[in-house]
C-alpha cells in the first residue's frame, strides 16, 4: 500500500499527495521559465557596456551592532531605490579578538566585491542619510564625501572624510586602499585623506544641501550604551599620526571564515565574517593590555 513520502522536509500522505505534487511541478515550471535563455551581456557587449549602470557596493565595517543593522538595511533600500542606484550591502564583520580595524575591514570588503561592483560606499552603520539631495551616484571625478563636516552630527573639521565616503574601484586602487595599522577607534580616515591628496585626487561633497547637523542624517549611535575603544598603547599614538606608505590593499592579512546571504525584512544583504590577522611585531597595539584596575578612593 502507498504510504506517502517526504518532500522537502514535509511528510506527504494520502490524498494531499496529488495536490502537493501538482504544486511542486507548477513551481518548478515557473522556476525553469524564469531562467534567462541567453545571458543578456553576451547579446551585444558593445551596447550593454554603454548602458551598464555602475553598481555600488555598500561596505559596512561591523562588529556587534545588530540592532543598528536592522534599522540601517531597510533605511538604505528605501533611500537608494528613490535614486535608482543598483547596489548591494556587504556587512564585513570582524570575527577575531583583536581591536576593531575599520580600515582593514573596508579593504577586505572591497576585495570581496570588486569583481561585480564598480564603486564602494564605505559606510558607518549608525549614520542614516535622510536628505534626498545626498546623491550616491558613481563618483567619476574623485571621491565624494557624503557626510560633510557641515552636516555630520558630530565632526566638523575641514579635512574630515569619515562617516560615508564614495570612491570608485579605480581610485581606491590608485590610493592602494586604506592603511591596515589602525586598530581601535579613530584616525584611519584622516590617514586616508592624506592618501587621496597625495594621489592628486579631488574630494567633493554634495552641493546645495540646505539641511544641517541636526537634520541631514539620523545618528543612531548611543554612546552611553557603547563606549568607543579610544585606548592608545605601545607606540600607537606616534605611528598612527604619520602617513603610512607601506600597508594597504596589497597586504591586508585576513581569512574569510564564511559568508551568509541573509535578509532583513525580506531585503537581501551579504554578511562576510572575517578574521583579521595582526602582525604583533609591526602593530602590537592590535591588542592593548588591560588597563590596571584603579581602586576608587572613597
Ligand atoms: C546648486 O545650485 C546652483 C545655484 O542654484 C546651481 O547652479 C547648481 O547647478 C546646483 N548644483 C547641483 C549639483 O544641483
Ligand atoms: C611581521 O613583520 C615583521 C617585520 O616586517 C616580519 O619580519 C615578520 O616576518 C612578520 N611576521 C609575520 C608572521 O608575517
Amino acid at each position: 500500500m502507498f504510504k506517502g513520502f517526504t518532500l522537502m522536509g514535509y511528510r506527504v500522505t494520502g490524498s494531499r499527495c496529488l495536490t502537493v505534487c501538482l504544486g511542486f511541478t507548477f513551481i518548478m515550471g515557473c522556476f525553469l521559465a524564469s531562467l534567462p535563455i541567453v545571458p543578456s551581456e553576451t547579446v551585444n557587449p558593445r551596447i550593454s557596456a554603454t548602458t551598464h549602470k555602475k553598481r555600488l557596493a555598500i561596505i559596512v565595517p561591523f562588529r556587534d551592532r545588530f540592532e543598528e543593522l536592522l534599522e540601517f538595511v531597510p533605511h538604505m533600500y528605501t533611500f537608494l531605490n528613490k535614486q535608482n542606484i543598483p547596489f548591494h550591502i556587504f556587512v564585513v564583520q570582524q570575527k577575531d579578538s583583536n581591536r576593531f580595524n575599520r580600515a582593514s575591514l573596508i579593504n577586505v570588503g572591497y576585495l570581496f566585491s570588486k569583481t561585480n561592483y564598480d564603486y564602494i560606499a564605505m559606510h558607518d552603520v549608525d549614520l542614516l542619510p535622510i536628505n534626498d539631495n545626498l546623491r550616491y551616484d558613481y563618483p567619476r571625478n574623485g571621491p565624494v564625501h557624503i557626510s560633510s563636516p557641515e552636516t555630520h552630527p558630530k565632526y566638523h573639521y575641514d579635512t574630515f572624510i569619515g562617516g560615508i565616503l564614495l570612491i570608485s574601484n579605480e581610485h581606491f586602487e590608485k590610493v592602494k586602499g586604506m592603511s591596515n595599522n589602525y586598530w581601535g577607534w579613530g584616525l584611519e580616515d584622516d590617514e586616508f585623506y592624506v592618501r587621496i591628496k597625495d594621489a592628486g585626487l579631488k574630494i567633493s561633497r554634495p552641493e546645495n544641501i540646505t539641511t544641517g547637523t541636526e537634520n541631514t542624517f539620523k545618528h543612531v549611535h548611543d554612546k552611553t550604551y557603547r563606549k568607543r575603544d579610544m585606548r592608545k598603547c605601545y607606540n600607537q599614538r606616534e605611528v598612527t599620526r604619520r602617513r603610512d606608505r607601506v600597508t594597504g590593499l596589497h597586504d591586508v592579512a585576513y581569512k574569510i571564515h564564511n559568508t551568509h546571504s541573509v535578509t532583513v525584512d525580506t531585503l537581501p544583504i551579504t554578511v562576510v565574517n572575517v578574521e583579521l590577522i595582526c602582525n604583533k611585531t609591526l602593530t602590537p597595539w592590535c591588542v592593548c593590555p588591560e588597563p590596571p584596575k584603579v581602586k576608587k578612593a572613597r
